[in-house]
């Protein structure tokens, strides 16, 4: 798979994490701290993608780990000046890819309120399976648990039968 044109995609590292912040900051009300995304980076179950655009730098990023016996999405975010052309989309279907070869679910929780991330998720597969009151602090709004099955369920509530 290529990511779309002008960009890069490769490994988050240590050093991205300023511009990372920057990212993180100017897009949600209750950013991550260095220490959350330290910790992700270096962990060796995770699975963390950084995008650069030719002569932008730093543009977006998606942090998973693995649990055993899943994936869980942990973060995904693109600068705003860069939306809409099919960089989370990509990202994304990566991690399709990797939970698919390592056979498990993927996971992850939404705001209720989060229409485009939604409409991302369940393009790609993603059912809402139940809903966690009050999750997130600054607004203690609700989120979406959302969980993609591993592949042969997917195939399988394709046709209409349960996986
Ligand atoms: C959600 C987010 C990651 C999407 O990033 P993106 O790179 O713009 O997404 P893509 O270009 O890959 O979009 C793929 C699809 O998602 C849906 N989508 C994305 N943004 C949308 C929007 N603003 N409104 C409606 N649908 C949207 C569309 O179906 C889109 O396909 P289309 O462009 O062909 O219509 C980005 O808006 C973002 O960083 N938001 C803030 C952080 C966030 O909410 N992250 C998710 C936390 S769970």
């Amino acid at each position: 798979m290529q990511p779309p044109e002008g960009y890069r995609v490769r490994k988050m590292d240590v050093r991205d994490l300023p511009a990372v912040l920057e990212i993180e900051q100017k897009v949600y009300p209750a950013p991550w701290t260095y220490r959350m995304f330290l910790g992700e980076v270096r962990n060796p179950l995770g699975w963390t993608r950084a995008v650069e655009a030719e002569g932008s730098g730093l543009v977006g990023y998606l942090v998973s780990r693995y649990y055993g016996d899943v994936w869980h999405l942990m973060n995904v975010s693109i600068t705003p000046e860069h939306r809409r052309r099919g960089l989370a989309g990509f990202l994304l279907d990566e991690l399709v890819l990797l939970a698919a070869d390592s056979g498990v679910d993927l996971t992850l929780e939404v705001r209720v309120s989060n229409e485009a991330a939604i409409r991302l998720y369940k393009a790609r597969d993603f059912q809402v399976s139940g809903k966690r009151p009050a999750y997130y602090h600054d607004n203690r709004e609700d989120a979406y648990i959302m969980v993609r099955p591993r592949e042969g369920q997917v195939e399988n509530r394709r046709k209409g039968r349960r996986g």
